[in-house]
């Protein structure tokens, strides 16, 4: 077990580094409009005050200006990462300096150590937690069930250290949970079903402000990038199958395409296959796609999406990546054992040798937009973050009533951050006249 205290106030790879964490967060800050009127906003109500959040998210410029504001809402916050590659460490160093944020998180971090971060964020004795993936409300659930074998070793051994009251306390604190990503969501609705969540989770992913725009737009760019800076490859030209066509999967198929590839989608749902059709693009099964594709992609939120027979049928050259959550839709143990030689050629590129074939895996299969880039834009971010910040208070404020299931922000949320997104692009709409309600009300007008 890694020799990191547990109540340590932080644990990141340098706080030097924090001059250009804050140069760099100031920058992102600039596109986020929306989170900056919620923060002068929570500035003033302080919505937050004294309550202490536990946040599991990607430590990343934009995530700094979710913390800056959860701060200026009155929160302390305890900050770990929710992907051992995804943690800018200057952005970190910037938090402890300047903001008061009990970071745990370096980019990089080993298996241990990743989960002794959650176990920090755990110990902080939070009131809400927001996750990326589950991780936190996983690991109090467990807890809650006695479940302690499924802990990762860091957190079970936090945990075996307590006694029956204070692992009750540390689960019975908890009065909320948000949660930012489809694979998350998915997890969570599964536990509410088996009647496991003991707060209310707010689906942040269900907001239509959030995977309407950041699952589709800011991963579909930021994939992009991230493969164009892992390996410097041509798109154009080039032959593109994308796994998984949902909101993340018709992002990166669109701009791949734009950048003049040829675009392949394979899927397991025929209604969403259809509109990949009917979009234009081909569509096929992984087997029939594997020994044309250049570049692969899964953005599915499914395990082994590409394994045994798919590597084997792949061309020389191949590049495999994933930007779905976790590091599961490449078969990467299986791929392992049928290399022969298997070697890094390239930052964030390894290079395993099969039959003689090379296939080039990115980012250790790891989300590749946030491995080898930056993750989403700002400007997307501002939109997903604001969803978090407006969670948090929604959880406060409504602390008394709010059921211990999974809940989706009201519809008049989406519209607020809508709205305010518009009028920061200096775009306006117009409004239904009352004629208009009126005769979209009725049945009987009109016909
Ligand atoms: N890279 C990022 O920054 C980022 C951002 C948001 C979401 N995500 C993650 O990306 C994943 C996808 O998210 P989404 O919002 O697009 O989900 P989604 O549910 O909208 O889409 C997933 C699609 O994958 C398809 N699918 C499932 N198994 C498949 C298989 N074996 N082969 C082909 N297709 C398959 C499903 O039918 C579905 O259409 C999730 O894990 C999510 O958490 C990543």
């Amino acid at each position: 077990m890694t020799a990191i205290a547990l109540d340590a106030p932080h644990h990141i790879r340098d706080l030097g580094l924090a001059d250009e964490g804050k140069r760099r967060t100031e920058w992102a800050e600039r596109s986020m409009p929306v989170l900056r009127q919620i923060r002068e906003r929570f500035r003033r109500e302080q919505p937050l005050a004294g309550r202490r959040v536990s946040c599991c998210l990607h430590v990343t410029t934009e995530t700094a200006n979710l913390m800056i504001t959860l701060r200026a809402a009155g929160a302390d916050i305890a900050l770990c990462a929710s992907n051992p590659l995804s943690t800018q460490d200057d952005v970190a160093a910037h938090l402890v300096r300047d903001h008061g944020v009990h970071v745990y998180a370096i980019k990089g971090e080993d298996h241990e150590t990743y989960y002794t971060h959650l176990a920090q964020a755990l110990a902080f004795g939070p009131d809400l937690t927001q996750d990326d993936g589950a991780d936190l409300v996983s690991a109090l659930v467990m807890t809650s069930l006695g479940r302690l074998d499924d802990l990762a070793p860091p957190i079970r051994a936090m945990v075996e250290a307590m006694s029956p009251e204070e692992r009750e306390a540390l689960v019975g604190r908890v009065r909320g949970s948000t949660e930012e990503t489809t694979t998350g969501v998915i997890r969570l609705k599964a536990m509410a079903q088996q009647g496991l969540v003991r707060f209310p989770i707010i689906a942040v992913n269900d907001s239509r402000t959030k995977h309407l725009f950041d699952n589709r737009y800011g991963t579909g760019q930021s994939t992009l990038d991230g493969i164009i800076r892992a390996t410097n490859m041509l798109i154009a030209g080039s032959t593109v199958v994308v796994a998984g066509y949902g909101w993340c999967g018709r992002g990166f198929a669109m701009r791949a395409r734009g950048a003049g590839a040829t675009v392949i989608v394979t899927e397991v749902e025929p209604v969403v296959a259809l509109e990949a059709k009917m979009d234009g693009f081909e569509v096929m099964p992984m087997a029939e796609a594997a020994p044309r594709g250049d570049l692969f992609c899964t953005l599915t939120g499914n395990m082994h999406v590409i394994r045994r027979e798919h590597f084997a049928a792949m061309k020389d050259g191949a590049i495999v990546c994933n930007s779905g959550h976790f590091n599961v839709e490449l078969d990467l143990e299986t791929l392992a054992t049928m290399a022969t030689v298997r070697r890094a050629v390239r930052d964030f590129v390894e290079e395993f040798e099969v039959n003689g074939k090379r296939i080039l895996v990115l980012g250790e299969g790891r989300l590749i937009n946030l491995a080898s880039a930056e993750g989403h834009p700002a400007s997307v971010m501002d939109m997903s973050f604001a969803n978090q910040a407006l969670a948090a208070e929604y959880l406060v404020v409504n602390e008394a009533t709010l059921e211990r299931k999974v809940h989706t922000l009201p519809a008049s949320v989406d519209n607020e951050i809508a709205s305010l997104k518009l009028a920061s692009m200096g775009a306006r709409i117009d409004t239904l006249t009352p004629e208009q309600v009126t005769y979209l009300a009725s049945w009987d007008a009109g016909t």
